[in-house]
């Protein structure tokens, strides 16, 4: 039973090791929200947060030790389950610092990072507007469904009133590791997913290309994060009938033991280079691994965490499936940058659909006594 505290230098739930389950939400806030009310949400938020994650109930008397003749506090469903390292981590959107109307609502906007701007349209994109965006955000991740969904839960009740949820969504099964200690698990495509991941113990790769650096402006952003969401829909139904070489080269590994197509083991580095039969090389120059890989872009590098999920079946009957792509990098230009590699020539954009998608500034962790962001605030 895993337990990572809330307050540090860092928010956790990054550089973590991936935990099995996701509840992640964005919020609106309401549009009679003052600077008060969302800096007041921060602080609800950081104490309720940083008590779920030692396996406590949110508020003073939790949720049966209260008044009797009033709602209780915490909403009950986490009494008696451990901590199930649980990590709360909380993202600003640039609609929280300009909103549509160009509204510097919270007298923040000259704190908007010159990076924190809506990402781009990349070809191909479906996004539902009702599955994208959102002026705040929480990721919460625990190896137990129901204490994730219970974090989530109670921060929305605790917003009630400033914030508001515009849209969720729950993850089951990791889809990469973020940390040496784990082994590689597998998406909805049946592949591994997250050998080449950045890894928590790499430390050069962490520092270089997960967090802000302390040069950064505005300087409240310096220890933090940028977070992308990206609800990614599969046609697993097409991909079902496709055949396994053909499933390998769209990828670029094997489907067994997740080894590059040129050779070797899982962990061993793929080679572009190496030619097959026909003076093909045997790394598809269109495979995702190949379009994904940092010789194709510049060196540039993510922390990937995503989440398979399936959410029942869409109204023909197919799995509504896919994986939610979660990244952390420490600027915006690294996820955009691969991404528009794999949305022109991606082999597997045949089987995937981008439906939803967000980007957040994820600042450093809080001091304990303070709350997430308050560096915005002075
Ligand atoms: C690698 C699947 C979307 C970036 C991989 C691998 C698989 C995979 C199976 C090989 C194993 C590994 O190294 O992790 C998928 C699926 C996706 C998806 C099923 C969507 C449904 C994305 C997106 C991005 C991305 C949107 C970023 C824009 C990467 C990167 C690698 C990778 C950077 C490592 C490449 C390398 O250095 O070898 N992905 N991926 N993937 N993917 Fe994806």
């Amino acid at each position: 039973n895993a337990s990572y505290p809330f307050h540090g230098t860092h928010q956790s739930g990054i550089v973590t090791p991936a935990q099995d389950r996701l509840h992640f939400a964005a919020f609106d806030m309401s549009s009679t929200a003052s600077r008060a009310d969302l800096i007041e949400l921060l602080q609800d938020w950081s104490s309720a947060a940083a008590l779920m994650c030692q396996g406590k109930p949110v508020g003073e008397f939790g949720a049966v030790d209260g008044p009797y003749d009033a709602p209780p506090e915490d909403t009950g469903e986490a009494l008696d389950l451990p901590t199930g390292g649980l990590t709360i981590t909380f993202g600003f959107g640039p609609s929280l610092f300009v909103d549509a109307s160009g509204a510097d609502r919270f007298g923040i906007a000259s704190q908007q990072p010159a990076e924190l701007r809506e990402l781009p349209h990349f070809p191909a994109d479906d996004l539902d507007p009702q599955r994208t965006g959102g002026d705040l955000c929480i990721q919460a991740c625990s190896d137990d469904p129901q204490i994730a969904v219970h974090a989530i839960r109670n921060l929305s009740r605790i917003a009630f009133g400033r914030a508001s949820l515009r849209w969720s969504q729950l993850g089951f099964g990791r889809t990469s590791s973020t940390s040496t200690s784990q082994v590689t698990p597998r998406n909805l495509f049946g592949f591994k997913d997250g050998t080449a991941n950045i890894k928590a113990e790499q430390l050069g790769k962490v520092m270089n290309s997960v967090w802000v650096p302390a040069s950064a402006t505005p300087s409240w952003l310096a220890g933090g994060s940028y977070m992308v969401a990206r609800r990614i829909r599969m046609t697993i139904e097409t991909w079902d009938r496709t055949a396994l070489s053909e499933q390998e080269r769209i990828i670029g590994r094997t489907k067994g033991e997740g080894s590059p197509l040129s050779g070797g083991t899982e962990f061993t580095a793929p080679d572009f280079a190496v030619l097959g039969r026909a003076d093909k090389p045997l790394i598809d120059a269109d495979s995702h691994v190949r379009l994904a890989h940092p010789e194709s872009n510049a060196g540039t590098e993510i922390l990937r965490r995503g989440y398979n999920f399936v959410d029942g079946n869409d109204s023909l009957g197919r799995l509504e499936a896919g994986l939610f792509f979660i990244s952390y990098q420490r600027s915006p230009a690294q996820f955009i940058d691969i991404q528009m590699n794999l949305a022109k020539n991606d082999l597997m954009n045949e089987y995937i659909r981008h439906v939803g998608s967000g980007l957040f500034a994820v600042p450093a962790g809080a001091k304990q006594g303070s709350y997430v962001g308050a560096a915005l605030f002075v």
